[in-house]
């Protein structure tokens, strides 16, 4: 395979620069690895065009409206960019050289749900979750996807490659599959649900089960795009987030433009909890709304690099961890985003907090009791909002939205070895797993008779408490 060549340089059209958010560097190119030629740190989209297009301050108003408008109206087309909800919202993102082109599986679209059992048990009045493992392949992932899949696609890129947790793996491998792209997967051996897995295989990845952990495979990944004419689709790429963005700017017209007081988003590699940062400062500057949400990010303890970043080095320098967690997404010791995500926190005056596996586990058993689910990675965002309500950061009557990042099949093992009891078996977290007996339904074996069916309903009926 030939090294790249300048002219696979990922190259931007007019409307927007690549921008590096340490030192600030302008440029119209991006090395392979995404990171800037002057300082080395990460690029970010930036779009100079959009101080001329009357966005100035006092013709905001009527640019927003105009364009909430136009969103509005596309929900009536039937043009593919327009079924998306990430291209629907395409005045927000870099222009593809041909947007009807995109690769598109009709990702984002995901519903805004209000969770009553889940606020009745945190005591609020109202609690909603925005479920991005409503996506095609299952997770937020895919809201990014379609926009750097698409830019590699016109850019003339033949492989896209990513290290992943999973969700990554299986989004990249599916727009690739469906743009015609080959995909390179590098995942972390016995570290990854076998869904995800199985996901990547299915779109025809190839895929490597690396003997290191998350952090080993970005590593390499890293290297490898610089040798070979690989397009990285690591959430360091920048045009995953401008597709991440779309999650906010979707949510605040599913609230008809009102901001909520909080968004609360689990943390791993911290590319989400920057993008939706960096989609509410666009939309403000913008005139879209007129005031920021806060934005929560929640690790697991385990894996709580930016917890300690921010609590033993005032946010100024990364203070890695060996990451482990139950929650394998976010099982991330070296967060390549924590500058961005900093930054977000400090922008909207959020919170960062990380949650225990007991905690993980029961509040995702309380979201799937509610008839939702997601997987464990997307459940510590409510284990993370019972704390910041016991510290009295949110406050009760607050309107909150938790991102929920992933789908419930996302990892079945999880969730059986849960209803079984057998999930923290054995383990330093046993006696307090004892406390969420009363949430396990686990799957009974019986003969096939009616009396043993009806034994079962009636003792169900004295046992199992009504809603
Ligand atoms: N939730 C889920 C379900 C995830 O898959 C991830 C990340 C996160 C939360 C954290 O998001 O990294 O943007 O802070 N999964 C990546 C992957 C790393 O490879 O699938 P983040």
């Amino acid at each position: 395979m030939p090294p790249p060549t300048s002219t696979q340089a990922v190259v931007g059209p007019s409307d927007f620069r690549f921008r590096c958010i340490d030192c600030g560097d302008l440029s119209d190119r991006a090395s392979q690895d995404f990171h800037c030629s002057r300082c080395g740190d990460l690029l970010e989209i930036t779009y100079p065009e959009w101080k001329y297009r009357g966005v100035a301050p006092g013709s905001a108003g009527l640019f927003a409206e105009n364009l909430k408008s136009i969103w509005k109206q596309r929900r009536l087309s039937s043009l593919p960019a327009d079924l998306s909800g990430v291209w629907r919202f395409r005045e927000l993102l870099p222009t593809l050289p041909n947007d009807q082109q995109a690769i598109t599986l009709r990702e984002g679209n995901t519903p805004l749900y209000e969770m009553p059992q889940c606020a009745r048990i945190v005591g609020m009045p109202r609690l909603y979750a925005k479920h991005q493992g409503m996506n095609p392949t299952g997770s937020f992932k895919d809201t990014g996807m379609t926009v750097a899949a698409s830019f590699a696609q016109q850019a003339g890129y033949l492989w896209v490659g990513c290290a992943s947790t999973g969700n990554t793996s299986a989004s990249m491998a599916a727009y690739a599959a469906r743009g015609g792209l080959r995909s390179l997967v590098l995942v972390p051996e016995g570290k990854i649900s076998w869904s995800k897995l199985s996901q990547a295989l299915d779109y025809g990845a190839v895929t490597c089960q690396l003997r290191t952990d998350f952090d080993g495979c970005l590593r390499l990944l890293q290297e490898l795009v610089l040798c070979a004419p690989v397009y990285q689709l690591n959430s360091i790429n920048p045009f995953r987030l401008e597709g991440q963005k779309t999650l906010a700017i979707e949510l605040l017209e599913q609230f008809d433009w009102q901001p909520p007081d909080h968004i609360i988003v689990p943390g791993g590699n911290l590319g989400n909890g920057s993008a939706i940062g960096k989609a509410l400062i666009e939309m403000r500057d913008l005139g879209l709304i007129t005031r920021l949400p806060k934005v929560s990010i929640i690790q697991a303890e385990g894996a709580n690099a930016l917890v300690r970043t921010l609590r033993e080095a005032g946010g100024k320098h990364l203070v890695s961890v060996n990451a482990n967690t139950r929650a394998t997404a976010i099982r991330i010791g070296s967060p390549a985003s924590w500058k961005k995500a900093v930054r977000v926190l400090e922008a909207t005056a959020g919170a960062c907090e990380q949650v225990s596996e007991v905690g993980i586990a029961q509040a995702k058993a309380e979201i799937g009791a509610e008839g939702i689910g997601c997987e464990p990675a997307s459940a510590a965002a409510l284990a993370g909002l019972k704390k910041l309500l016991e510290q009295g950061f949110v406050k009760r009557e607050e309107i909150v939205v938790l991102v929920l990042t992933g789908n419930l099949l996302k990892d079945p093992d999880f969730t059986m070895e849960f209803h079984r009891g057998d999930l923290f078996a054995g383990g330093s977290h046993e006696a307090n797993g004892a406390a969420l007996a009363a949430l396990r339904r686990p799957p009974i074996v019986l003969d096939a008779t009616l009396d043993a069916v009806m034994k079962t309903l009636e003792h169900a009926e004295k046992t199992v408490p009504s809603r």
